[in-house]
């Protein structure tokens, strides 16, 4: 069994060596800076994990892992120009270094990109595999229309915020362990549990990037804190804090929600202050620790020995309280 570190430098060394197209070069350097920016590889290293569980040889998926990260940094490539987001992973953005043309065009490459790279694998598992992908990739998209059209929404409750979540960041770890153990030959039960604990996994961590980006720090994080207070963003913690407020404290964030005309710093740092005062990091913590358990339990269902579940288990705790 491989160790997350030791399947993280696989996944590294296999995307350094990855060419990804000539000429024009407008279109294909956005896309090789895009992927030298690193990143935690979370989705790769958990597809190779679900697959070491049941075979050692997890060289033979290294180019689906890379699919799913390119498909993974694709979307992010879209996300920050739908979010206008100037940083990600302590760098400009694609669509703030180049222009907004550049991010759809070269982000539309890296779409195509990854479906090569998911497709080569020559075997049985392309028709399975490729139609999870694919369903996952239009699932993502729901999920980040409903991403959108929450900003303009006061009315958004829990339920639909967890729907949503499950759409834009769940299904794609559920999908990369699942399509890990495919290869893997995995019973169905356990691929099953394996894709129950992605999403359970991912609710979480989608729940701790809304926390940190408000609570988090600028250099470790990677991206501008406050991004999601600016465009009004229905995360835990705004629904909570429209919940759990009092009357005054619910006006003045209504005020700061309707602001037209205001400074971004101070539009975050009143926000900010109001959360503190609401209370709601704590309603967010025990939400993460709440999906988390879950996860675990969906890990517990399994049926390989205790000691390969460890590697899982261990890259579930080091997600829920990342900084980055
Ligand atoms: C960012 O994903 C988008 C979310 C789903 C929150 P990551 O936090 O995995 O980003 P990188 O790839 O490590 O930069
Ligand atoms: C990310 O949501 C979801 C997808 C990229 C599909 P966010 O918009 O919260 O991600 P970050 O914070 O920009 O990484
Ligand atoms: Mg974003
Ligand atoms: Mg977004
Ligand atoms: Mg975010």
């Amino acid at each position: 069994m491989f160790t997350d570190s030791q399947l993280l430098e696989k996944v590294n060394n296999y995307i350094s060596h990855l060419t990804y197209g000539e000429q024009p070069r407008g279109l294909y350097e956005p896309i090789e800076y895009a992927m030298s920016l690193g990143g935690k590889r979370v989705r790769p290293v958990l597809m190779l994990m679900a697959y070491n569980l049941y075979r050692d040889d997890v060289d033979r998926i290294l180019t689906q892992a890379t699919g799913i990260e390119m498909y993974h940094n694709h979307t992010l490539v879209h996300d920050d120009l739908m979010d206008k987001a100037d940083l990600r992973r302590g760098k400009p953005t694609v669509y703030k270094k180049w222009n907004e043309n550049t991010a759809i065009l070269s982000g539309d490459v890296m779409l195509l990109l990854a479906y090569k790279l998911m497709t080569g694998m020559g075997d049985s598992y392309v028709p399975s595999v490729m139609r999870l992908f694919s369903e996952t990739a239009m699932q993502i998209c729901e999920g980040q229309q409903l991403d959108m059209e929450f900003e303009t929404r006061m009315d958004v409750n829990e339920d639909e915020y967890l729907e949503m979540i499950r759409l834009k960041t769940s299904v794609l770890m559920a999908a990369s362990l699942k399509i890990g153990s495919i290869m893997a030959e995995a019973p169905t039960d356990d691929a099953q549990s394996l894709y129950d604990f992605g999403i359970n996994l991912g609710v979480a961590f989608q729940l701790r990037d809304d926390l940190l980006d408000v609570y988090g720090n600028e250099k470790t994080f990677g991206k501008k804190i406050g991004g999601d207070i600016l465009s009004n963003k229905k995360t835990y913690l705004l629904i909570q804090a429209l919940r759990h407020g009092n009357e005054a404290q619910v006006k003045e964030l209504k005020r700061w929600i309707d602001a037209k005309d205001y400074d971004p710093l101070e539009k975050i740092k009143g926000v900010t202050a109001l959360y503190d005062e609401i209370g709601v990091r704590s309603l967010c913590e025990d939400r993460i620790a709440h999906f988390t358990q879950l996860a675990e339990s969906n890990i517990n269902m399994v049926k390989v020995p205790e000691e390969k579940k460890q590697q899982l288990l261990n890259e579930m705790n080091k997600l829920m309280y990342r900084e980055a």
